[in-house]
């Protein structure tokens, strides 16, 4: 953490109870359900509605009615999580998951119904059963709205768009000597960049929760819309806070095979679950040969496997095959991707459809218990942020908005038994800033983050090795000293805030993935062959 002397924009102090740092379906949850104890205020880097959440397609799972159990719930997370799951996070989320959707549902989430009334169930890769509640093919979007709905009326609640969060508070900012050992360490808030000011406010809190979403931005083909940088992650780990599970990237197999476009549009894993069918540029079905669930396998298997066809061949993507189902149906079921595959000359009634791997999800993140708090007290990490457990090496598809949603939940419950034995920290100093902005730090920036980005496709992709682990750190850490050489002469802005993040995070992905020696799950290393398709 770097502070320095004070030259422009005079820094302000403000207090709130419970500082959320995040509004997606984890932050907007919290605050929901915090309001009721406290004054609630919501920072967000962009609009509200600009986060992961907003682009969920394929949906929310929860056991809902038979022959669905939480039983079989639990087991298809486990096999998925390649043992790597904490059972204990796995019967919470699933056993705890239907009343949370009675809260979504409360908030004005409108979910699809069958004729007879009943929900209508998507079924994903790994999944047992049908058992993934939806709003078309735009989930995602459906929930956002309800909650961003709900937070608007709330009274209790304070949003600020445009607010860049760039550092937690600690001990460290009283003057202390602070490691991942301290005992006591605690968040105060955060130091938080208001982009339309360029005024950094000192933001203390009695809580502070960090909902800030996934890392796909450090690589160079992601789904994940522009805010995912890893942000969260990369503030609770120079806060000394523990994270886990770094390694265990999870790469969506299907998104469309449109060269330039980003981030990569998703065609949703619900699409398989529909009978769509994985095929070679020749046509040829190929899943057979590496799992008994072929196109329906879980997600990293069938991600590895297009990989390793692609490159047999030399080519860039295989197609997803819908054509055989009704086109009707097909349309209804999914007209968002029907319709913007339509704008770029594909009729998915009619046509094969170009797709290929994407990073998508971060199983990792900072360490939780299961109030959602992290090794730092009075620090929670909630979504896609944290590492609850739950997702082991392997997220089984669908299981993340229901985690943010539950375990936003168990955080809101056990900070507000607490708020009124906490005080706000006295002492802690303004944001003291010097620095210069030119334009040629700006295409530095944009330079280092291609770097960054095509250094993790290349070498921290779907297959790794020890060698391409160890060339990717080596490669980073010049970036990395040359960002913060420049983050040290510069005014904070987003950009090189971001960047900063980012290479933060991909550090954590390159060093725990070279600590383990295995493959598993979404960590495949070339080295420890066992096991894997
Ligand atoms: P997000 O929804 O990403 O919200 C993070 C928020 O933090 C954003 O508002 C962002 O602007 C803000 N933020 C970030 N950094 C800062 C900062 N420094 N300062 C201030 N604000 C900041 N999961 C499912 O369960 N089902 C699905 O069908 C599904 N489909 C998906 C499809 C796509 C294309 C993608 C990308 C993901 C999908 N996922 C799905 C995963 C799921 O959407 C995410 O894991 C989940 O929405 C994460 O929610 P979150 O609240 O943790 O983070
Ligand atoms: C999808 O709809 O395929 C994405 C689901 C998920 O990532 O959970």
């Amino acid at each position: 953490m770097h502070r320095r002397k004070a030259e422009i924009n005079l820094s302000k102090i403000m207090k709130t109870d419970f500082l959320v740092i995040g509004s997606g379906a984890a932050g907007l949850t919290f605050a929901l359900k915090a309001a009721a104890y406290g004054h609630v205020t919501i920072v967000t880097k962009g609009e509200m509605n600009e986060c992961n959440t907003n682009y969920a397609q394929g949906g929310i799972c929860s056991v809902t009615y038979a022959p669905d159990t939480f039983e079989k719930h639990i087991h298809d997370t486990l096999v998925c999580g390649a043992g790597k799951c904490d059972p204990a996070a796995v019967e919470l989320v699933v056993r705890r998951a239907p009343e949370l959707i009675a809260d979504l549902i409360g908030w004005g989430t409108r979910f699809d119904k069958t004729p007879d009334g009943r929900f209508e169930l998507n079924r994903e890769g790994g999944h047992s059963e049908h058992r993934i509640l939806h709003h078309e093919d735009l989930t995602g979007a459906e929930i956002e709205r309800a909650l961003m709905e709900a937070v608007r009326k709330h009274p209790n609640i304070e949003v600020r768009e445009r607010h860049f969060a760039i550092d937690l508070l600690t001990q460290h900012h009283l003057g202390e000597f602070v490691t991942r050992h301290t005992r006591g360490l605690a968040c105060f808030g955060a130091y938080v960049l208001d982009l339309d000011t360029n005024e950094i406010e000192t933001m203390l809190a009695k809580f502070t929760v960090v909902a800030t979403g996934g890392c796909g931005n450090i690589y160079s083909t992601t789904s994940n819309p522009v805010v995912a940088t890893g942000d969260g992650i990369a503030m609770c780990h120079r806060a000394k806070a523990i994270t886990e599970n770094m390694e265990f990237i999870q790469f969506h197999p299907t998104t469309l095979y449109h060269p330039g476009e980003k981030p990569s549009f998703l065609i949703t894993e619900a699409m398989r679950g529909f009978g769509a069918i994985l095929r070679l540029q020749n046509g040829e079905e190929f899943m057979d040969k590496y799992h008994p669930m072929k196109s329906l396998a879980p997600r990293d298997v069938v991600a590895r496997a297009i990989h390793r066809e692609m490159s047999k061949r030399g080519e860039e993507f295989v197609y997803l095959d819908v054509r055989h189902k009704d086109p009707e149906s097909v349309r209804s079921h999914f007209p968002n991707i029907y319709e913007k595959c339509k704008s770029i000359g594909i009729d998915i009634t009619r046509d094969w459809i170009p797709v290929t791997p994407a990073a998508h999800y971060c199983c990792g993140g900072v360490k939780v218990d299961t109030n959602g708090e992290t090794s730092v007290k009075r620090l929670y990490a909630l979504g896609e942020t944290s590492c609850t457990g739950l997702h082991g090496a392997n997220r089984l598809a669908s299981n993340s908005l229901i985690e943010a949603l539950v375990y936003a939940d168990q955080a809101a419950r056990h900070a507000s038994a607490r708020i009124d034995k906490v005080d706000f920290q006295e002492g802690i100093p303004d944001w003291d800033f010097e620095g210069t902005q030119h334009a040629e730090e700006m295409l530095m920036i944009i330079q280092s983050k291609r770097e960054m980005q095509t250094i993790m496709a290349n070498y921290v992709g779907i297959v790794r090795s020890n060698l391409s682990l160890k060339r990717a750190m080596r490669r980073l850490e010049i970036i990395y000293e040359e960002t913060e050489e420049l983050y040290n002469k510069t005014k904070p802005n987003r950009d090189l805030c971001e960047l900063r993040n980012m290479i933060a995070t991909a550090y954590l992905v390159i060093k725990q993935g070279r600590e383990l020696k295995e493959s598993v799950g979404c960590h495949y290393n070339m080295d420890y062959p066992q096991e894997q398709a």
